[in-house]
């Protein structure tokens, strides 16, 4: 790890900067829009970008002469350099995988009924509520290094395998302990509303008061999250809980964000008066909600690594883009739909799977996510005055981000200021 005061990253093959004249999330034609730069250079000093431009005009520049000597350089010749991905949507606090889970599906079972027999996500309660803040603080900070080491410096992380008013504030714990042992930028979401645990199996209603008049004013007041999430679904709350859910969470001036359209459809148009920042899945949405949504500023997450590890079809991006409506990838990492924390194999499932072009997947991964966080100002772009964070790939062209699968050709991440070093094998290919 290497902790510079001002980093200097020049002779870019392709610098993706994402700088755009519009504000707010991107949309349609908008998605397309790379703003490469050849030969690139990027200058980073106080864990700021300071400029953006060409390789001769960073060295001609008066800053930089005056301050040579302190400058560390890192030759980027053969490398594209984009902003750091923004992994909008992840679970990271869990024990341990879900293998009884994946081999039942393989053999035929849903995930709807292996959840309904007590399987899913319930069954990772138990792992969660007996482990120590500090081994779950340990896997977290394992997650993030693995998200950095293939380009991502931003990450969402929910709670929601505790689903007890104990340990749901000790899983938003230990997402605060992690992002305080990590370089990079960690968005903290309260998911008490995941599932209705088996205690309250016959009384979901006083769940869901648990959720708005424990847990949420709770996160709030020791200010542990910044947003409520809740999984408004068939087998998990119902559209009139996931709103009281939202009231209560827009009382106590938390920003809210959700789970939506993953197994079932539910109607959309009646949450976006709580302003949810995304909605997320979105695998059935009716016409008239993508109406809806084009007309606001909540980004559609997709996370297509859940309907590939459960084999289910692909949401339809390019009805959404069509429609104007600003959309999002990210991993959803997660024991139990999606354990996956790259964001490369994302953008490769957006491509082949759902039609979207490379540039469109990677401003979806970038920019939209960090709109998708609230973020939009500070990350998602190289310009100056952003935070710098970066992602360098050892490709030539921008299209390889998504063309390799299964492979890691990040060579380091720049978080906050500060260098990772990926897993990209030099002179690979
Ligand atoms: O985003 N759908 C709800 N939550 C997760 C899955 C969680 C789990 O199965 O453990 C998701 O896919
Ligand atoms: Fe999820």
């Amino acid at each position: 790890m290497r902790k510079s005061t001002s980093l200097l990253f020049l002779n870019i093959e392709q610098m993706l900067t994402l700088r755009s004249s519009t504000t707010g999330p991107r949309r349609g034609a908008q998605l397309n829009e790379l703003g490469i730069i050849r030969d690139g250079a990027v200058l980073c000093a106080g864990g700021k970008i300071v400029s953006v431009g060409t390789t001769k005009q960073a060295l001609r520049d008066p800053w930089y002469r005056k301050h040579k000597k302190t400058i560390h350089e890192v030759d980027c010749s053969g490398m594209v350099v984009l902003p750091g991905f923004v992994d909008s949507h992840t679970h990271p606090v869990f024990a341990g995988p879900r293998l009884i889970d994946f081999e039942e599906r393989i053999t035929g079972a849903t995930y709807a009924e292996i959840a309904e027999a007590g399987g899913g996500i319930r069954s990772s309660l138990e792992g969660v509520r007996k482990t120590s803040k500090s081994v779950l603080t340990r896997k977290v900070v394992a997650a993030f290094n693995e998200m950095a080491a293939q380009g991502t410096t931003t990450v969402e992380a929910k709670s929601g395998y505790g689903l007890s008013f104990d340990s749901e504030m000790k899983s938003l714990e230990v997402i605060r302990e992690s992002a305080r042992q990590w370089p990079g930028t960690v968005v903290a979401t309260l998911l008490g509303a995941h599932v209705v645990p088996s205690e309250f199996k016959q009384k979901p209603d006083e769940y869901v008061t648990e959720v708005c008049e424990k847990m949420i004013p709770q996160a709030a007041r020791r200010k542990l999250a910044q947003f409520v999430d809740v999984f408004c679904d068939k087998g998990a709350f119902t559209a009139e809980a996931s709103e009281k859910i939202f009231a209560a969470a827009r009382k106590h001036g938390l920003s809210v964000r959700a789970h939506m359209g993953q197994l079932s459809e539910t109607k959309l148009q009646p949450f976006l008066k709580f302003h949810p920042a995304s909605l997320d899945h979105m695998d059935h949405v009716s016409s008239e909600d993508i109406a809806h949504l084009a007309k606001s500023d909540t980004v559609a997450t997709f996370v297509p690594g859940a309907n590939y590890f459960l084999g289910h079809s692909y949401p339809d991006a390019r009805r959404f883009i069509a429609a104007g409506v600003p959309v999002a990838l990210a991993t959803d990492y997660n024991p139990g739909s999606s354990p996956t924390p790259s964001m490369p194999f994302i953008l490769s499932l957006a491509c082949t799977q759902m039609k979207m072009s490379p540039a469109e997947a990677i401003v979806a991964g970038t920019t939209n996510g960090a709109w998708a966080l609230g973020l939009g100002g500070a990350k998602g772009s190289m310009e100056p005055g952003k935070d710098a964070d970066l992602a360098a790939f050892r490709v030539n062209d921008y299209r390889e981000l998504a063309y390799w699968f299964a492979a890691n050709y990040c060579d380091f991440t720049v978080l906050n200021g500060t260098m990772l070093k990926g897993s990209a094998v030099n002179g690979a290919r």
